[in-house]
């Protein structure tokens, strides 16, 4: 059959690049998500020694797969962003509106590639602000290595399927790291919710793509959309403070409400 015939050529190929896929359901995938694009990426990585390994699946999202993988024994995080299932109309936009990345070709792949370094910039910009994000490794076209959040080799659960012991003080934690990203990484995440915060004795904030600079026209909107998820999320296991005053709070008075800008 042709799907084998792909598949085999497909395992060679990457043989021949020094990658090993070690898990079942990720050879199931590999059509989708391994375009010749991503492979040569794959390759380059390879040859750059930011990975040896790609293991099991632990997401598939809209946008992207995440699989763990394997750097000299350890555990890493591989997120692999579609170039031909991406959401590139929103991503062109998000792009488009901050001053480190408006300057960039449009085409689709470009769109993607960029958004993939943004990500890289973004969790280094969070990370070196002490904002407890994975560690950016590496980026090579649409592909993200970084910091696997987990134990062993299993990765650390979304916040909202971890029974919390005390919410109260994790809610604590994320307006604090919300406030972090803000004032000393000066960057608004623009998609924070239960499904972007891991939780390993403490939240760990992912999935960076979007975020942007305080100086991006939508900083404001994305912010207060920001702690009206957490708030939300947080309402329903304990008490949570008043959407206006964390506002002010994070931003130290300079955005107040809807609409009012980053100055
Ligand atoms: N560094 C990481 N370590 C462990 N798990 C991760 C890591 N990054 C992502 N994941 C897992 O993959 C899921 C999807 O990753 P995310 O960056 O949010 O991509 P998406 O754009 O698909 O939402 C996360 O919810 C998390 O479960
Ligand atoms: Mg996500």
């Amino acid at each position: 059959m042709a799907k084998d015939r792909e598949g085999k050529d497909f395992d060679r190929k990457l043989e021949e690049m020094g990658i090993r896929i070690k898990d079942e359901n990720t050879r199931k995938v590999r059509g989708e998500v391994f375009d010749e694009e991503t492979l040569l990426a794959l390759y380059r990585l390879v040859h750059r020694k930011k990975i040896s390994a790609i293991g099991g699946s632990i997401s598939t999202g809209k946008e992207a797969n995440v699989f763990i993988g394997e750097r000299e024994g350890a555990p890493v995080a591989i997120k692999i962003y579609r170039i031909r299932n991406a959401n590139f109309k929103a991503m062109a936009e998000y792009i488009l509106g901050d001053p480190r990345f408006a300057s960039v070709r449009r085409s689709r792949k470009e769109i993607v590639f960029t958004w993939t370094k943004k990500e890289f910039a973004n969790l280094r910009r969070a990370r070196e602000a002490g904002v407890p994000v994975p560690e950016p490794y590496a980026f090579e076209r649409n592909i993200l290595i970084m910091e696997f959040i987990g134990e062993g080799d299993i990765p650390a659960q979304q916040i909202r399927s971890v029974g919390l012991s005390d919410p109260a003080t994790a809610y604590r934690a994320v307006v604090d790291e919300i406030k972090r990203l803000y004032q000393e990484a000066r960057l608004v995440h623009g998609d924070l919710s239960e499904y972007n915060i891991l939780w390993q004795d403490k939240p760990y904030i992912i999935d960076m793509g979007q975020a942007v600079t305080r100086d991006h026209p939508n900083a404001g909107t994305f912010l207060i959309r920001d702690i009206r998820n957490v708030n939300r999320f947080f309402s329903a296991l304990c008490e949570v403070e008043d959407e206006e005053a964390l506002m002010r709070e994070v931003t130290g008075g300079a955005i107040k409400r809807l609409g009012d800008r980053d100055r």
